[in-house]
This record gives structure tokens, sequence and C-alpha cells, in this order.
């Protein structure tokens, strides 16, 4: 069971409505030419537009780019928690809006990587909103460690990730990487963003490769530790990483699989590119 089994059915019929209309939007940027830009790039808000990203690799299926990393880093007692960039407020053909933005591992680290699929409404993706920045434990995780371990709202600890090496639970192979559920940002809103978190012996190679995959990871890493925002570019699901027998079916039993329209992705492989985000409301 994914965690997107778990929400009530009318709120998931309203979640596939608002992704058909996300990705109309976007596919109607990628082929509709400058006029359709310009709608993103001069919104009421602000802070969408064509984006540079980095995410987690889309390997099959209809979703038309990865799920984004959410960079992550510990804090002196271990806790983990997303990197949020520094606000800088900009002007553009006279509109003024906020950008949090940095340069992180040879890449432009946005928080407009997280405004597709209607989370460009949500409060924590606001470059100036006063969100807290740890990942707190999801309610009902699909996880029976993270379960049996964590309460929902727990701040996770690179401590619960101990057995990573070998760690297991019947979908594909053990010693892939464990994973944990999260909300990030998230606090005091029903508009919530979903995380994943994995901790793995993958990531801890990766990081040590001289490459633009290995700088990225290594930056955006912590004690083998990567984070992504859960949110299926398709339409919008929450995908699962070793959550479903059926992603065998998909070659996904080792990655992440999105049971809505079967599209797989790999956590330990970066891709980078360009999409169009989402103007924000404000
Ligand atoms: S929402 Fe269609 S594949 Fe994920």
């Amino acid at each position: 069971m994914t965690m997107s089994d778990k929400y009530p059915s009318e709120s998931g019929r309203r979640r596939f409505v608002k992704g058909v209309v996300g990705s109309a939007a976007l596919s109607g940027v990628g082929v509709g030419g400058a006029a359709t830009i310009d709608i993103a790039t001069q919104p009421a808000g602000g802070g969408g537009g064509p984006t540079q990203f980095a995410a987690i690799q889309q390997l099959g299926g209809p979703a038309p780019r990865g799920m984004p990393y959410i960079p992550v880093e510990t804090d002196e007692e271990g806790y983990l928690r997303g990197v949020w960039p520094e606000v800088e407020t900009v002007t553009e053909e006279g509109v003024t809006y906020d950008v949090a933005q940095m340069e992180l591992g040879g890449q432009t680290y946005s928080s407009a990587w997280y405004q597709y699929c209607g989370r460009q409404n949500a409060p924590g993706v606001q470059p100036s909103a006063d969100q807290n920045n740890y990942f707190l434990s999801a309610g009902s995780p699909d996880y029976e460690w993270q379960a049996e371990e964590l309460s929902e709202g727990d701040q996770i600890h690179v401590d619960d990730f101990a057995g990573y090496e070998d760690w297991g639970n019947g979908f594909g192979d053990d010693g892939v990487g464990k994973p944990a559920q999260a909300t990030w940002r998230s606090e005091g809103t029903d508009n919530v963003l979903p995380v994943v978190l994995i901790r793995s012996k993958r990531v801890e190679e990766l990081a040590q490769e001289d490459s633009e995959a290995g700088n990225w990871i290594e930056a955006a890493s912590t004690n083998g530790i990567i984070a992504y925002l859960n949110v299926c570019t398709h339409f919008c699901c929450v995908p699962g990483y070793k959550e479903s027998g059926s992603a065998a079916q998909y070659d996904a039993e080792n990655g992440v699989y999105c049971q809505c329209h079967q599209s797989t992705y790999d956590p330990f492989t970066p891709e980078f590119g360009t999409f169009v985000a989402l103007p924000r409301p404000d």
C-alpha cells in the first residue's frame, strides 16, 4: 500500500483533477511556444517559469521527468533537515517577487523545484515562509521499522537508519537502501509536502564520484541519506519506494514505482534538466 491509498477517496479525486490541470499546463508550455511561457513567467505572484532542477531519474512510464531532490543536512545532534535557500527579492519586467535560490553541488537549487502538481500553492513552498525544515515522520508509514520506532511528527535522526546496509522488507533485494516517509515544511497546513528519505551505500559511493552526479549527491546528501519530494510528475500521485509487489513487473522492485500509471524512478541516479515551474499564487 502506498501513502496515496490512505487518502479518502474524495480527496483522491480532487488530487487527480488538479493533476490533470497541472500536467496540461506543463505540456502546453512544452509545445506551445513563447505565448504560454509568458503566462508562466509573468504570473500575478511569481517564481514560476523555466527552472533548472536536479531530480531522481525518471526511468519508465508516462511521467515527463524525475521527482526533485531535497538537499539534506544534519544538525549538531544528528537530526535531519532539508536545506532551504536564502531568500532574495527580484524584479523581472516590472514584477517583484521573492525567490529562494542558491548554488549547490554545481546546480542552481531553487524553491521553484517544488512548484508543480498544486504544491506551488503550498505554504511551505513560499520562499519566505517561516516553516520547519526538519523532516517529520509521516503518520501511518508503510515501513514496519518506522511504524514501530517513530510516531507521527517525530524528527528523523541519522541513527533511525541503523542497519541500512542490509535492510529489506521482502520487496526487491535487501541492502539497497533503508527508507523513511516524512513531511517537510508542512506543519499547520493541509497542502503537505510528502518526502521519502533513503540511506544507502549507493549514495555514499556516488558521493565519491568526480562527476556532475557525484558532485550533486555529495552536496545534497549527508551520511549516505538523500531525500526527494514524493509527488509523481505525471498526474501527481504519491509513488512508493519498495512498497509494492507490482513494481517488479516494471523492473522497479528496487526503485520507485507509481501505481497510478506505472511510472518508475531510480532514486540513486540524478537527472538534471529544465522544467516550467508553475507560478505561486502570491
Ligand atoms: S500519476 Fe501517473 S504515473 Fe504517477
